[in-house]
């Protein structure tokens, strides 16, 4: 990972797809380059059957600042209709193998937006998370107003989101918005030691079990139950099944292979 001028950096590491975001004059803000070759990269690894988990980092001083305000400051209503950035979020949103996120540091606006589309997150202890988009004339855009509701609750983040307030980590893990705070540190090996473990398991597995888990926020309870019967019957169709009941059975470690 070492091109300086890369908008983003990548590597592997065994079956994880590493990603880091690199505008470190910027904080990370998110300009739409950036988010386009996120994107398109997120979307490589999605494909890459080689992969089983995405890591998504920013550096120990700013996971991201939020969008870049320079990038929006002279557009009108219009242009930002036009250009129609969103399409872009929601190829993020269609990722289907789990992504972890390491966050350490500014954690802002789009950043934090960012940050809710991953699934597992790991923070620094120093992490500050924040929707402070009041504090320039506007809201939240890119589901701050409901992935952070649902998260935290109404209360929450109706002063989070008005008052542009920031919250501490540990106040960001006590209030499930994310999974897991280490020492600043450690945030990132932990959060590769994190995906390790995940790309050990059954990687149909993992991408069904993430479909079920995010149905949960869009289904009533008794149709996001029947959803979880369906995606758990489908597993007895692969081999990685067969080979995981099998191993416990037969006391040893299972060799999952995506099949
Ligand atoms: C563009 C940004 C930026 C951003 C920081 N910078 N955040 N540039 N867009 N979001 C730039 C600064 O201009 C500065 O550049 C450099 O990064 C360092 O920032 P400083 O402000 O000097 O650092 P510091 O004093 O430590 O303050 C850190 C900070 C502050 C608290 C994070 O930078 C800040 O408040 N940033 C904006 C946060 C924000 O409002 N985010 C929401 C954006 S709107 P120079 O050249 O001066 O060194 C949004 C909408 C999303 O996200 C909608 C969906 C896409």
């Amino acid at each position: 990972m070492s091109n300086d001028d890369a908008l983003i950096l990548t590597e592997t590491d065994g079956h994880v797809g590493i990603i880091r975001l690199n505008r470190p004059k910027v904080l990370n803000a998110l300009n739409p380059e950036l988010m386009s070759m996120l994107a398109a990269q997120m979307e490589a690894y999605d494909k890459d059957s080689n992969i089983y988990v995405i890591l998504l980092s920013g550096s120990e001083k700013a996971w991201a600042a939020g969008a870049d305000i320079g990038d929006m400051a002279e557009q009108s209503a219009i242009s930002m209709y036009e250009r129609d950035q969103f399409a872009t979020w929601e190829r993020i949103k269609r990722v289907k193998k789990p992504v972890v996120a390491a966050v350490s540091g500014w954690c802002l606006g789009g950043g934090c937006e960012l940050m809710m589309h991953c699934d597992v997150i790991i923070a620094s202890e120093t992490a500050q998370f924040g929707q402070p988009e009041i504090n320039i004339g506007v809201m939240p855009g890119a589901g701050g107003t409901q992935r952070l509701t649902r998260a935290l609750g109404k209360a929450m983040a109706m002063d989070v989101i008005l008052s542009g307030r920031f919250l501490t980590a540990a106040e960001a893990v006590h209030h499930g918005l994310v999974s897991r705070v280490v020492p600043k540190e450690h945030f990132y090996t932990e959060a590769l030691k994190v995906s390790q473990v995940i790309a050990s398991k059954g990687p149909i597995a993992l991408r069904l079990a993430k479909e079920g888990v995010l149905k949960a926020f869009e289904t009533p309870l008794s149709e996001g139950l029947e959803y979880e019967r369906k995606l758990f019957y489908t597993l007895f169709a692969t081999e990685d099944q067969k080979e995981g009941m099998r191993a416990f059975m037969e006391k040893r470690k299972p060799e999952f292979k995506g099949r």
